[in-house]
């Protein structure tokens, strides 16, 4: 009989000859550092014997272990329950969502705030729920915002990384031709990019989006809680006013899991409505709502963000005195390295001496272009700054990269 099905030893196999086969290591918990596991396949995983220092994490307030953080946690799975057991529309509708709401709202100077289980599904539910005729894309913007315009199946027109002159040559060139007035137009971007740490001119891209009549949609998955009073760049830039959607996720620096929207009143009935990711999914778990909760209010009422920005000022320091090149103007720090080889070399040394900061390759980042990605915590003290330095120092001038 002939075989209709799929031939996944080869894909494996393609995908282990191109060096692009990725594995899961786990790790005996979520922190500033931790007993790792080689990848084991399906064998039960055995953890490593040293510990290693994690500068790999978007835990970037390091409050995953928070002793709050796990008590809300605790107490909202013994007061409600451990899943919402049903979609919000039906049953999974809780007192713990709507604290979380209203404190998102609120952070994010808006009028209201939804969560979704994740920021992936957010994104997608929202560009979907919105059904924008074209959307305009920052060429960087996350996997979960390009399905989404895919999903949305709008014409999406993608601009240069962070470049509102280009952006604004597109959003001109597009107003010129004859059917553009009829059309609704979504201008989406993150604010702060994953992988190269850059910070979207997003004061710009209001101007670009108000001068054409378009919406902005700004997704702070890597800002929430680091900026103005723990909401993200679109509060540390003052823009609450002309940014129509802030999307991010609960599971960076809010120490959770899912996603949130906050907007205006009827933005958020219509996606209550419409954005099928949020109808057709069970509510986010009770204790994930409540532990995000908890996080937001420390990260707005303590001096847990000043703490990780020392860390990063001091890392970025220590990584350009020793000549390397670090991207962005954000918590996240690239080292620009080039060769993919190199990167990994690298990675593997500082691994070697301890510090785990992953290589990123294409065709995650443009040939050429390969860097290991260094995310530091608020919860890395002063000595773990030194050994992660070290461990670069050490691998670099062994490699020759110094
Ligand atoms: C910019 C951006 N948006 C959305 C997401 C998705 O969020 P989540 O992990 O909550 O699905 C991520 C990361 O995972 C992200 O980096």
């Amino acid at each position: 009989m002939e075989d209709r099905g799929f031939d996944l030893e080869s894909r494996l196999d393609d995908l282990e000859d191109a060096d692009l086969k990725r594995t899961l290591s786990p790790v005996d918990r979520v922190a500033e550092r931790g007993y790792f596991a080689p990848p084991s396949g399906s064998e039960l995983p055995v953890l490593d014997s040293t510990e290693a220092l994690v500068f790999a994490s978007n835990n970037y307030l390091g409050l995953t272990d928070d002793q709050r953080v796990e008590n809300a946690a605790r107490q909202a799975a013994a007061t409600v329950g451990t899943g919402a057991g049903a979609s919000r529309l039906v049953t999974g509708d809780t007192m713990v969502h709507r604290d979380l709401e209203r404190q998102l709202a609120e952070t994010k100077g808006a009028e209201r705030a939804l969560a979704f289980s994740s920021g992936y599904a957010a994104n997608v539910g929202t560009i979907t729920a919105l059904e924008p005729d074209v959307i305009f894309s920052d060429e960087y913007n996350h996997a979960s915002i390009i399905d989404g315009c895919r999903l949305a199946d709008a014409e999406t027109v993608v601009y240069d990384h962070c470049d509102a002159a280009d952006l604004r040559s597109k959003l001109e060139e597009r107003a010129d031709r004859d059917d553009a007035s009829e059309e609704s137009w979504l201008l989406v971007t993150d604010s702060v990019f994953s992988m190269d740490g850059t910070v979207a001119p997003l004061e710009a891209i209001c101007d670009a989006a108000e001068a054409h009549g378009a919406w902005v949609m700004v997704d702070e998955a890597h800002a929430t809680g680091l900026y103005a009073n723990g909401g993200g760049v679109v509060q540390a830039e003052g823009l609450a006013d002309r940014v129509h959607i802030q999307l991010g996720t609960l599971s960076k620096a809010l120490a959770s899991q899912g996603g949130y929207v906050a907007g205006s009143e009827d933005l958020i009935e219509c996606l209550v409505n419409d954005a099928r990711s949020f109808v057709f999914s069970t509510g986010l778990a009770p204790p994930a709502a409540a532990a995000a909760s908890e996080a937001l209010h420390i990260a707005r009422h303590s001096d847990v963000r000043e703490r990780l920005w020392e860390n990063v000022a001091h890392l970025r320091d220590g990584l350009e005195s020793m000549g390397l090149e670090v991207l962005g103007d954000s918590q996240i720090l690239p080292v620009i390295v080039g060769d993919r080889t190199d990167a990994l070399a690298l990675a593997e040394g500082v691994r070697e001496r301890d510090v785990v900061a992953p290589a990123i390759r294409p065709p995650t980042v443009p040939e050429g272009t390969s860097r290991i990605r260094v995310a530091p915590m608020a919860t890395h003290d002063r000595d773990d700054i030194v050994a992660c330095l070290e461990a670069f120092r050490a691998t670099g001038d062994e490699l020759g990269l110094l």
